[in-house]
């Protein structure tokens, strides 16, 4: 058997004619940039969300810096964040100008570990940038209280959590901004690039939107700016698939429940951690070895019985050749934990349409090569 790590061809065949007819809506206005989907994809995915506003960017990584920019973050300025994640977190940062600094995550979720944050804070930290990793929501409300002491910003890189939320706050309500991205393998992804900035402050939002339009929001009038436009077909694509969001997350959620009765038995590996009451979205279903030097063996094991598994992220970024490439980086007490991650973690197939015979299938050779070799 052959198992895929996407399931974007079929997301796609399932919900065809909705998708097409988005596309030829769009196709037949006349008006694909800044046209009317987009605007009426902003205020769906804002009501989605439960905040006041989502501005429409060319990528999760713009999201994430023309926020910055809003905040005021620039040169001089230290953002706190991890280096598992993927490398767009940091790369944000010294886009503006600023200093990334890092620390290590928590050992069971491996979002921040919000207990190691204090000590990294200095009289130039500006921002806390928790990654809601995997699907899974950082711990925000220790990292809104440490943000509310320190008087920082907090923006929250939701690029792989939408529709998370959790045990007692939701996406968006403890932060100053939220940068989600639609890349085609998130969990909503149009087919392609695409992002946002979501906020409940009209400040931000305003100056996220002329920013992403050359600095413009009157016609021939412009302040310094870029192009970041979330193009109107891919408005369209996400209007359509956001109204099944909440169902395929629910997909997610039950394949990774399936994965987790199947391999609680397997003695060498560590199966993913859910925060008691919160809403994880699986993103990615992220298993680790417990011994890392296990880790490439069991992905070539995977890999040659047809299953794409993939690792997520197999060099943290601290650990990346040439870091940091002359930009400013600081790093924080040991990062252990996310050096573990990186050396163990193997992500499995993972999305709304695969099928119990793929699940099964993925979990019966993680087992075969569990028994073998723990
Ligand atoms: C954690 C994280 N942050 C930022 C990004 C950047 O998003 P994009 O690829 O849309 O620029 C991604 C994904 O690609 C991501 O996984």
């Amino acid at each position: 058997m052959k198992v895929g790590f996407y399931g974007h061809v079929r997301q796609y065949h399932n919900i065809k004619a909705e998708i097409d007819a988005k596309m030829q809506e769009v196709l037949e206005s006349g008006e694909y940039v800044m046209g009317p989907m987009l605007k009426r994809f902003e205020s769906e995915f804002a009501a989605y969300c439960g905040m006041r506003y989502a501005v429409g960017l060319n990528s999760g990584t713009d999201a994430l810096w023309l926020a910055f920019l809003a905040l005021g973050i620039g040169p001089g300025d230290e953002c706190i964040t991890t280096t598992n994640t993927f490398f767009a977190t940091a790369e944000a940062m010294w886009i503006v100008g600023a200093t990334a600094v890092f620390v290590d995550s928590d050992p069971k979720t491996n979002c921040i570990d919000p207990t190691k944050i204090e000590a990294a804070i200095t009289p130039r930290t500006k921002a806390l940038v928790p990654v809601h990793l995997y699907g899974q929501c950082a711990d925000m409300k220790a990292i809104r209280a440490i943000a509310d002491k320190h008087k920082l910003f907090v923006v929250e890189d939701n690029a792989q959590a939408i529709g998370a939320r959790g045990k007692d706050f939701k996406i968006g309500e403890l932060s100053d901004a939220v940068g989600a991205s639609f890349i085609i393998q998130k969990n909503l992804g149009t087919f392609g690039d695409g992002g946002a900035v979501v906020t409940n402050n009209p400040e931000i939002e305003r100056i996220v939107r002329k920013l992403r339009n050359h600095g413009s929001d009157k016609r021939s009038v412009h302040s310094m700016g870029y192009n970041s436009r979330l193009d109107d077909l891919h408005a369209g694509i996400l209007s359509a698939k956001l109204k099944h969001i909440d169902e395929w997350n629910d997909l997610r959620r039950k394949w990774a429940a399936r994965y987790t009765a199947g391999l609680k038995q397997a003695r060498g590996i560590v199966l993913p951690y859910e925060v008691p009451g919160y809403r994880h979205v699986y993103h990615l279903y992220v298993i680790e070895t417990k011994r890392p030097q296990d880790r490439d063996k069991l992905l070539k094991y995977l890999n040659d019985n047809g299953i794409d598994a993939k690792c997520h992220y197999p060099i943290a970024i601290h650990q990346q050749q040439g870091y940091p490439w002359g930009k400013g980086a600081r790093i924080v007490g040991p990062l252990t934990n996310s050096e573990r991650n990186a050396a163990c973690c193997i992500s499995l197939p993972m999305y709304p349409e695969l099928t119990e015979a793929e699940v099964d299938y993925v979990v019966a050779k993680v087992l075969e090569w569990d028994k073998a070799n723990s």
